[in-house]
């Protein structure tokens, strides 16, 4: 599926802006600046596919994907960027939620937490909202290149720890690196395998 050519579709910035849901999709969700938008170029191939950047908050709208006619790839605003305006905030996470719990092709919700810095509280939010939702949802470990060995170990355990919270959850971790492409094949594998 990865073979087929891959196109940005559209921003989304409110659900009637969807694009028809005829086929599987799934999406990134994770923190602002948690590597998001690198994920999806490296999982395309393209690099400037989806936007990244390191101002946090860059991505603030529903950003569709399509692979080949068999899946869409969604990028979603980033949470938890404290700077940005309290309405903003709200509109985002408002969004989100809706997505998250209205999008019936929806086939696996991808959580992205930095290996760096393990589950925060504001994952924890978006965990607890997944819970309530019908979605699959598995936790990708983004930017392991950047921590040693000792550091992966212990914020991958306390990763683990979090999920066993949330059994919902789906139980394995995937680990990745975007800039060295550790994972990637498997991430691949994951989405290619879902219908
Ligand atoms: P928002 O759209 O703001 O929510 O951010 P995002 O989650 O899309 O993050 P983005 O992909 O823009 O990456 C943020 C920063 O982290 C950029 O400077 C990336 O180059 C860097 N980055 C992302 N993935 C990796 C990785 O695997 N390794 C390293 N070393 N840096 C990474
Ligand atoms: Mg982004």
């Amino acid at each position: 599926m990865f073979c087929g050519p891959v196109d940005f579709v559209k921003g989304v910035v409110a659900m009637p802006g969807l694009p028809p849901a005829d086929r599987v999709e799934v999406c990134f969700a994770g923190r602002s600046n948690v590597g998001k938008s690198s994920l999806i170029n490296a999982l395309t191939g393209r690099k400037n596919m989806a936007r990244a950047s390191n101002t946090p908050g860059r991505t603030q709208e529903i950003n569709y994907f399509s692979l080949g006619e068999s899946r869409y790839l969604v990028d979603l605003p980033g949470y938890g960027y404290a700077e940005a305006p309290v309405a903003t905030v709200q509109k985002w996470q408002a969004l989100l939620k809706q997505y998250l719990q209205g999008r019936q092709t929806l086939r696996r919700a991808f959580v992205l937490i930095d290996t760096r810095h393990g589950v925060k509280k504001v994952d924890e939010e978006i965990l607890t909202l997944l819970d309530k939702s019908a979605v699959t949802f598995q936790v990708v470990m983004t930017k392991m290149d950047k921590v040693n060995k000792a550091e992966r170990e212990a914020n991958l355990a306390q990763t683990r720890a979090a999920l066993a919270r949330h059994p919902a959850a789906y139980p394995e971790i995937v680990m990745t690196s975007s800039e060295k492409g550790d994972g990637i094949e498997t991430l691949r594998a994951i989405i290619a395998g879902l219908e």
